[in-house]
């Protein structure tokens, strides 16, 4: 089965067919990221505004790749429409004014060639990233999945596919948020810094700050998360070291970043005791992260887990897995417009 995904859930507008879940035939991507930076965050009208602007561009560059892979003409699309089987859209969560502008063009798009529609959670989609370019048995269920991403840090249980069960979360902020703040906080970026924080943390030569902030929630027996209080002990830690120089700034960050992924890992390992599993599903994408696949492997590997994290360049937004989860969990709409936009919607 061959299914056209398309992804617009924030400032990223992708399409990509994807062949049984897993082989890439086409993708392409336009991004408004670089307008939020002058900003300091999305402003989503203008996210919404570049969607309407990218979303033809950017499918049509993947229809013309799709071609090329069927060796038909480029702009052959009444040849090429036989060649896809369903269209599939991230119906949520994310900014309304640009999930719509992908809910729209899909159902256009799938009314157009008369095919099913499937609605896609962008989180779960985020999950599903670790089958691409991978054999589908390789990954085996029960699994706790693990979505660390801009907006979620949620855990899930995954029994088997179109079966999640959400097994707890962050309370509050989000991992990624908070290390976004902290990477403001340092001067390294107005804008999607996590990288920036881990790139300097990685260069720390003297630990500083080394325990000196707070691993929330460390010691709770359940799966809840809380990352608001780090993110204000960081603020208070920064400020108290000012002025900042660069050996400062690599030591905070090695510390924030080393308090992330102390939480994540120990929650982790709580999730994998508690439900008696042996397979690990990361995504999202603060599991871009080197320190946090570096530690999980290591205790992957110490416990005889099996842990799967998605290659870097599908840890952030496209809509390669969009289309792979579509695939896997195979739901097409009675009708078209039961397909909604749901900006709010939660993981499962
Ligand atoms: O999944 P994603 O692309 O967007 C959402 O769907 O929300 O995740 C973006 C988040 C941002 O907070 C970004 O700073 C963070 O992922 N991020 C990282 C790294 N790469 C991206 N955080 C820490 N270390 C990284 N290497
Ligand atoms: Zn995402």
């Amino acid at each position: 089965m061959i299914i056209l995904g398309i992804e617009t859930s924030c400032d990223e507008t992708a399409c990509a067919v994807v062949q049984a879940g897993q082989n890439v035939l086409a993708q392409a991507l336009a991004s408004s990221a670089n307008l939020h930076y002058k900003t300091g965050g999305v402003v989503p009208e203008i996210a919404a505004r570049k969607q309407l602007e990218f979303i033809i561009p950017v499918i049509q560059d993947c229809l013309d790749q799709t071609a090329t892979h069927f060796n038909l003409e480029k702009g052959d699309y009444l040849n090429l429409k036989s060649h896809i089987d369903a269209i599939a859209v991230t119906v949520g969560p994310g900014l309304i004014g640009s999930l719509l502008v992908g809910v729209d063009a899909a159902k256009t798009l799938a009314l157009a060639w008369d095919k099913p529609l499937v609605g896609v959670n962008h989180l779960v989609g985020h999950l599903y990233a670790n089958f691409i370019n991978r054999p589908a048995d390789e990954i085996t269920f029960p699994a706790i999945g693990l979505v660390v991403s801009g907006g979620h840090t949620d855990f899930v249980l995954i029994h088997k596919h179109q079966a999640l069960e959400y097994i707890g979360g962050t309370t509050d902020d989000v991992a990624g948020e908070a290390f976004d703040k902290t990477a403001r906080l340092l001067g390294l970026a107005t804008y999607m810094g996590g990288p920036l924080v881990s790139k300097k943390a990685a260069e720390c030569v003297t630990e500083l700050y080394k325990g000196r902030l707070p691993r929330p929630m460390f010691d709770t027996k359940d799966l809840d998360m809380s990352f608001s209080g780090l993110k204000t002990s960081a603020k208070n830690l920064i400020a108290s070291v000012a002025p900042l120089t660069d050996e400062k700034i690599t030591a905070l960050a090695k510390e924030f970043e080393t308090a992330v992924v102390d939480v994540l890992l120990k929650k982790t390992q709580l999730a994998v005791e508690k439900y008696g599993v042996k397979t690990i599903l990361m995504g999202g994408g603060v599991c871009a992260n080197k320190t946090l696949r570096t530690k999980m492997a290591d205790y992957a590997q110490t416990k005889g887990l099996r842990l799967f994290y998605p290659a870097l360049d599908l840890c952030t937004d496209t809509a390669v897995y969009i289309a792979g989860a579509a695939y896997f969990n195979y739901l097409p709409a009675k009708a078209y417009s039961d397909i909604q936009a749901n900006p709010s919607l939660g993981i499962c």
